[in-house]
């Protein structure tokens, strides 16, 4: 930890201990300042956020918005602004290679405008190699924080404004959950809520539980009491937000499972639609089929990440379920939910693959026909068992493979779009589309994408459409 410095002990002497007073009381120092700088400037201060990864990101994404906003800051679409902040990723090396590559960009905007202010945060500032990489050659950028401390924003922000070394500030985990500090919604009609944060699974590919910590849950009842504020506000369409829902409720003093919840949150008035992710298989129970299946509320779309197919990789995986167990779950959901849609997350190419595991993992897809699926190329994450397995995987067989994954999981996603053509589906209107402005689109209870003609009048309704056409993975439909 880098925080200790002047301007924050003399701070710390008067600011509350307890959060979330504490953070509003920084906010309220940050906002005099940001007011002295824009009168100064003689125009507003401007901020942007750019988020990386995963649902997770982009609702705390939401927070960081909710508290720049706060203190004054305007937001703008572009990266040339006074504020700009990248909430990372570093699920894939990917993702962690498009941080270092933009960042590139930023420096030449900073040397443009050196009042300008960088900061980082979210997963990838979780592992110390990276932050030892941007201390040594990322000397630009004004303040690092992790996942743990994302509520001390405000007091972060503070910092960075008030002195000139970087504020670098990340916690290797926590216990707490700061509640009812201020949020920015992307949409005035839909909302992701947290019911949990972390992760205690230990998938043996995974960085998540590394950069998030254990798995937390929410107090059921300070779920419930943001959903109906969200709801008075808006909201018709929840996504209960956890790396691993079914878990959710095990740990707290009084436990709760995630069916419970579930029936707890039905019965808030107004709120129509309620989704969820992720479902870890291993902790799918049938409690949670029998709820949704009685449920008027709870979409008909379960995203059940599979990862593979072969019972041997799956162990090695640690995912503490074989093929079996999950196609008899798939079988279950079906039997009790005829109409839901199943996607899910696959992985190629894990230390060790064979083409006989991967042709286990092609029988699955077959079996189950997915409504869609993400497909990802094993990526090695240092610190995680796997990545110290020697029998990677030749990176142009995992290629061959992936290629022959993607395109059987595309063909039959096809197929079974086509199925649904000519019905009518209730719709939640999202926004006028962007290609042709006399379209509004819209998600079905099963999260299949219909654009129809319609204005911008309709935006957050759910309105009544027939599916006239299916155009591969989306429809083209008319409202009845
Ligand atoms: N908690 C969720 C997944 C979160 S990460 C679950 O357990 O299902 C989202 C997806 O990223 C995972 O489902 C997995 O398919 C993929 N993923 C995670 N680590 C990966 C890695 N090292 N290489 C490639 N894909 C990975
Ligand atoms: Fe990663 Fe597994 Fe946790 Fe999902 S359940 S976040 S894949 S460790
Ligand atoms: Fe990425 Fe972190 Fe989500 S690593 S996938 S942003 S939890």
């Amino acid at each position: 930890m880098e925080t200790a410095n002047k301007t924050a002990i003399q701070i710390e002497a008067e600011a509350p201990v307890m959060e979330p007073q504490r953070q509003f009381y920084f906010m309220d120092l940050a906002k005099k300042l940001v007011e002295e700088r824009s009168k100064k400037a003689g125009r507003p201060l401007t901020f942007h956020v750019e988020t990386f990864g995963c649902q997770m990101n982009a609702r705390d994404s939401e927070k960081l918005k909710g508290i720049l906003d706060t203190i004054g800051f305007v937001p703008v679409d572009t990266e040339e602004a006074d504020f700009v902040i990248y909430n990372t990723c570093t699920v894939r090396e990917n993702a962690n290679n498009k941080v270092y590559g933009r960042l590139g960009t930023l420096s030449t905007y900073k040397k443009k405008h050196p009042d300008m202010m960088i900061a980082l945060c979210g997963c990838m500032m979780q592992e110390e190699h990276v932050v030892q990489k941007l201390r040594e050659s990322y000397r630009f950028v004004d303040l690092i924080f992790g996942t743990h401390n994302i509520f001390k924003f405000a007091e972060l922000i503070y910092q960075a404004m008030t002195q000139k070394e970087m504020v670098i500030d990340i916690w290797k985990d926590t216990t707490e959950i700061v509640e009812e500090l201020p949020i920015d919604r992307k949409y005035s009609f839909k909302s992701g809520v947290n019911i949990m944060f972390g992760c205690n699974n230990f998938c043996s590919y995974c960085i998540v539980p590394y950069v998030r910590g254990r798995e937390r849950s929410r107090e059921p009842k300070d779920i419930i009491r943001e959903i109906e504020k969200l709801v008075a506000d808006g909201v018709v369409e929840v996504m209960l937000l956890g790396q691993n829902v079914n878990s959710y409720g095990k740990n707290l003093e009084q436990p709760i499972t995630f069916a419970q919840l579930l029936r707890e949150i039905e019965k808030i008035e107004g709120l129509e639609r309620i989704r969820f992710m992720t479902s870890h298989p291993k902790d799918l129970s049938d409690e949670l089929i029998e709820v949704m299946a009685q449920s008027k509320k709870i979409c008909k779309h379960m995203h059940l990440p599979l990862q593979s197919g072969s019972d041997r990789i799956l162990k090695e995986m640690n995912r503490h379920y074989d093929k079996e167990r999950y196609l008899s779950i798939v079988r279950k959901l079906r039997e009790a939910i005829p109409d839901i849609a199943i996607t899910t997350d696959i992985i190629v190419g894990f230390p060790g693959e064979t083409r006989e595991d991967f042709l286990e993992t092609l029988d699955v897809v077959r079996q189950v026909r997915y409504d869609s699926a993400f497909t990802f190329i094993y990526s090695k994450r240092s610190g995680t068992p796997a990545a110290d397995n020697p029998n990677q995987v030749p990176p142009e067989e995992v290629k061959a493979n992936f290629d022959e994954l993607l395109q059987e999981v595309q063909r039959i996603a096809s197929e079974k779009a086509k199925e649904l053509e000519g019905k009518t589906y209730e719709c939640l209107v999202e926004q006028v589309n962007e290609h042709d402005k006399s379209l509004v689109s819209g998600r079905l209870s099963n999260n299949s994408i219909v654009h129809f003609p319609g204005d911008a009048s309709l935006i957050g309704q759910i309105v009544d459409v027939k599916l006239e056409e299916c155009k591969g993975f989306y429809y083209i439909g008319a409202r009845v």
